[in-house]
């Protein structure tokens, strides 16, 4: 009679909350396997998958991400409008920078990656001429190692909402395809002097259809009085990922540019 082979012993999944209220998902009894390596962690019953630790993550950053946002056309582009429109404009002053919407760097697409190499090589153009205190970030998605990430690089994370009350007449705002509702909410508390974000025609003619009728009028309005009183470029294509796509920079217009405005203006209406 040939006995059976006893299959080895499965480990069970078992739950530990670590010291930041964090629940991560292990194998074996608690205790056995360092949590912080397994890089599957459970937030709100949601879990998602990461292969990071702070130091392996600020490694590829360095190593991948950034060198190749920094030799593509996309960032010369850029460079190239900063220096000729941006940088010059004496109508703007910035303090102050917040990031809505990054996404994930950790547990999400690699344009977050992307778009947090984009911004810090923003900041260190606009360093040039402007002296830029506070860098906030806010999205309800990121994880801690997201925080930890952020927070090691200097900047501040906070919890939705309290970002959007930070914004005001000097701040740059950076919203890589933020969702249209919150990005009325954020243009509805002040005019960021320079913001990267959405196009907001396209929430206008396309995405606003599924809110309901009242929010889309105040959004309507909200982003209409926010295109009268900016200028725009198209960000430049970027071939890894498509977070440019459907993405301008804007900036406030200067007493000039409304001047030269209302003198066509008056010029039509004269015809
Ligand atoms: C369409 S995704 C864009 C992600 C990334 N920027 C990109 O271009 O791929 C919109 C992001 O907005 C974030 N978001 C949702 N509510 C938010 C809020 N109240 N404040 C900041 N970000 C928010 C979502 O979690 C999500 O990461």
């Amino acid at each position: 009679m040939t006995r059976r082979k006893k299959p080895p012993p499965q480990r069970k999944l078992q739950q530990i909350t670590d010291s930041s209220g964090w629940t991560h998902v292990i194998k074996g009894p608690p205790g056995t396997v360092n949590a912080g390596t397994t890089g599957i962690r459970l937030e709100d019953g949601k879990s998602t998958g990461t292969k990071y630790t702070l130091e392996t993550y600020l490694d590829r950053f360095r190593k991948h991400y950034a060198p190749i946002w920094q030799g593509s056309d996309c960032f010369k582009s850029l460079s190239r409008m900063f220096e000729q429109d941006i940088l010059p404009a004496e109508n703007i002053l910035i303090t102050q920078c917040v990031c809505l919407g990054l996404g994930s760097m950790t547990a999400g697409s690699e344009s977050s990656s992307y778009e947090l190499a984009a911004l810090i090589s923003i900041l260190e153009m606009l360093g040039k001429e402007h002296h830029i205190q506070d860098i906030v970030f806010q999205d309800p998605v990121f994880n801690a190692l997201d925080h930890t990430i952020l927070e090691s690089l200097g900047y501040t994370v906070v919890q939705s909402p309290d970002a959007f009350s930070k914004l005001n007449g000097t701040t740059f705002l950076f919203a890589p395809h933020l969702e249209c509702f919150h990005y009325a909410t954020a243009l509805e508390t002040a005019t960021p002097v320079l913001s990267v974000g959405s196009d907001p025609q396209m929430y206008v003619e396309g995405l606003l259809s599924s809110l309901a009728e009242s929010t889309k009028k105040g959004s309507r309005q909200i982003f209409h009085d926010f295109l009268g009183k900016t200028r725009s470029r198209p960000m430049p294509d970027f071939d890894r990922t498509p977070w440019c796509e459907s993405t301008c920079i804007y900036w406030v217009k200067s007493e000039k540019d409304d001047s030269g405005k209302s003198k066509i203006e008056e010029a039509v209406r004269l015809m």
